[in-house]
């Protein structure tokens, strides 16, 4: 009900709406209508009231809430439908479960998730301090594209993160580096719904103040270890349009623009590396990223191989 109220205000802008107003459209009583902005004062909406004139809205306050999220992704096109959450069990799980109810372009935000989930199985600690959130799409690629879709979220956050004054590198094929350190993590998941429609939900994890635990603090970062402090909703709006930018210019064929970020941005690029291919260990020099997004490798006798997932691990780092 409260994001009718917003919607209310809204379409009003500039001019005074009335509290017998709002209750007859939304029909509801002046109480609750008093208790309604009362409820989004304290989200941080700066709500006018004067007598015989009602309500107009001043401006909305950038706190991380149910309403002020809502609030600020009105003013754009791809987030179709946006929910917040401030703990949850995961994002993803979240829209992978739901998926039969929740619309297509749905932003599940939260900033404490109890069974928050990394690639390959892996735990991925969501506590206090990080910002999580999953992205689902109606997805009418093939596999191989598919993977790309990571690579893409991967730019954005680093553009959305650029546009903050912050420079960081994209540790391929899925992670976000800051001073040599883990700063957001990207999990990519295809689900398919019961009308046999597929989806791709992107989850991602940042870590904005967090404070680790003692077998975390040497491998990972928050913003604000690094000397910044970001808003959350600046932040969000701004990937989320790099991203629809980015993912247009994908779905039509050009990935020019994502590759040389990644290519740029390439936390691996000329370290050497050891990786598993089947059950064998391979050593060799990260040398390149192909159009497709597979990661290239020079192994030592000179031959090349192109990686198109899988953990790597590097050995030495460069100078
Ligand atoms: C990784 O580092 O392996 C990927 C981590 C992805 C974490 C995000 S947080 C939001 C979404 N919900 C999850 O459970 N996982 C992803």
């Amino acid at each position: 009900m409260k994001r009718k109220i917003i919607d209310l205000l809204c379409q009003k802008e500039d001019y005074f709406i009335s509290g017998e107003e709002i209750a007859e459209q939304l029909n509801m009583t002046r109480a609750n209508v008093w208790k309604y902005m009362k409820e989004l004062r304290e989200s941080g909406f700066e709500i006018e009231s004067a007598t015989k004139k009602g309500y107009i809205l001043k401006s909305v306050g950038m706190q991380l809430n149910e309403d002020t999220i809502y609030y600020h992704f009105k003013k754009q096109n791809f987030v179709k439908n946006i929910l917040f959450f401030p703990r949850i069990d995961s994002t993803n799980d979240f829209l992978k479960y739901n998926r039969e109810e929740i619309p297509d372009c749905t932003l599940v935000v939260s900033t404490f998730q109890t069974k928050g989930r990394g690639r390959r199985t892996k735990e991925f600690l969501s506590e206090e301090g990080g910002l999580y959130f999953s992205f689902m799409m109606r997805n009418t690629m093939n596999m191989q594209e598919v993977s790309f879709i990571t690579s893409l979220a991967a730019v954005a956050v680093n553009r959305a993160l650029l546009s903050l004054g912050i420079d960081t590198e994209i540790k391929w094929p899925n992670d976000i580096f800051l001073n040599d350190k883990k700063l957001c993590g990207i999990l990519t998941e295809m689900v398919t719904d019961m009308e046999g429609y597929n989806k791709i939900i992107i989850g991602i994890g940042i870590n904005i103040s967090n404070v680790f635990p003692e077998e975390l603090k040497e491998i990972a970062i928050s913003l604000l270890e690094a000397g910044h402090q970001i808003n959350e909703i600046t932040f969000l709006l701004n990937l989320f349009s790099q991203f629809e930018y980015l993912y247009n210019k994908f779905v039509q064929g050009d990935r020019e623009e994502a590759l040389k970020v990644l290519r740029e941005k390439s936390y691996l690029m000329s370290k050497e590396i050891c990786f598993l291919k089947g059950s064998v260990e391979h050593k060799g020099t990260v040398v390149g990223l192909e159009e497709n997004g597979n990661l290239v490798v020079r192994l030592s006798n000179k031959a090349e191989i192109a990686l198109n997932s899988g953990e790597v691990t590097i050995l030495k780092k460069k100078k």
